[in-house]
């Protein structure tokens, strides 16, 4: 099975990139920056990554993101991450970046877009791998803010492909961005939201009411709600799970509590991704391995959520063709 997934032709479309930055290369970037870590060494880092819940990883997590400062702090960080999806065959990412992570500290907009951006153009060319870049509002802070951030991200337009919101989600509801979101979506960007991860079900109904969304990012917590559930089936609302993040994070006590077969076997269109993989141990196919061992996956579902994050990402209908393509002739082979 590890190798079954390990070849698997599939998609990411919930990775933080800021959340894929490895214990290793943020003391090399400590250290080229001149900037001060609470760590002394790796084994603390990870002594450090116990969480109860969202709050807990996003302190840890915001404070990390301090050593990123040049444009090659984010181009390194960026195709590292792009790397990893070549040894995975993830053959196309839909990457977030949190651009109020640094812009309030005074990072420039552009240093943190144009290498990101030159991380991803130097993965089609060398790698194959294709990408979309969302970004992503913070929600703990204030709408006004969001509203600054979308303004600075119009001269960038063409690198970025959707908005989405992300950070502490209770409190902060989707309506507190609907205004943002509609000025986005007038600029032409698509949009998600994180939603139902550790909120009720009722923000996910507002993310696709209020804020228009394309896809839901986690939407775990929507099974409390029979008629959303039936919504999300109805409209293949696709729903981004991150098995691996919900545990760490204690949405699921253990793996084998974890409801995402559940909901596929439901007829959702639910996908497999890795939210912050530096994190929460482990990259995308740790993510489809656990669902394997801690709740039987199978090859057949294996290759319905790949199908489905394929179905679901931002390409062209010709581009998600030619994935499919990929993906039929392994199952045939393989499966
Ligand atoms: N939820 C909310 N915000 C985040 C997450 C998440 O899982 N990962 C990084 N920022
Ligand atoms: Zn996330």
């Amino acid at each position: 099975m590890k190798e079954f997934i390990k070849k698997l032709p599939k998609a990411e479309l919930h990775i933080h990139i800021e959340g894929s930055l490895e214990p290793e290369l943020m003391f090399t970037l400590a250290k080229r920056n001149g900037v001060d870590l609470p760590y002394a060494n790796i084994d603390e880092v990870k002594q450090a990554y116990q969480f109860d819940n969202l709050q807990s990883f996003l302190d840890i997590y915001y404070q990390s993101a301090a050593v990123l400062i040049t444009e090659q702090d984010f181009y390194d960080l960026t195709w590292a991450y792009l790397k990893r999806c070549e040894e995975e065959t993830v053959i196309h990412t839909e990457i977030f970046f949190d651009p109020q992570t640094h812009t309030d500290r005074g990072i420039a907009f552009a240093t943190v877009i144009n290498g990101i951006n030159r991380a991803l153009n130097d993965a089609q060319q060398q790698l194959g791998i294709s990408s979309v870049l969302i970004l992503c509002f913070l929600r703990h802070l204030s709408a006004e803010s969001a509203m600054n951030t979308l303004q600075q991200a119009l001269p960038f337009k063409q690198y970025i492909g959707a908005v989405g919101l992300d950070s502490s989600e209770v409190g902060h509801p989707p309506e507190k961005f609907q205004q943002v979101f509609e000025s986005a979506i007038a600029a032409g960007f698509l949009t998600v939201a994180h939603a139902g991860e550790e909120g009720p079900p009722q923000y996910i109904w507002d993310a696709i009411d209020l804020l228009k969304v394309s896809r839901v990012d986690h939407g775990v917590r929507c099974i409390e709600d029979p008629k959303l559930v039936e919504h999300l089936r109805e409209r293949q609302m696709a729903l981004t799970v991150c098995p691996l993040s919900n545990t760490k994070l204690k949405v699921f006590e253990n793996m084998s509590e974890h409801n995402i077969l559940q909901l596929l076997e439901q007829g959702l269109a639910v996908t497999v991704n890795s939210d912050d993989p530096a994190y929460f141990g482990g990259y995308l196919n740790q993510n489809y391995l656990a669902l394997h061992e801690s709740l039987g996956m199978t090859k057949a579902q294996a290759v319905i959520l790949a199908q489905n994050s394929f179905t679901a990402s931002f390409v062209t209908a010709q581009q998600k063709q030619k994935f499919t393509k990929q993906l039929r002739l392994y199952a045939a082979k393989e499966g």
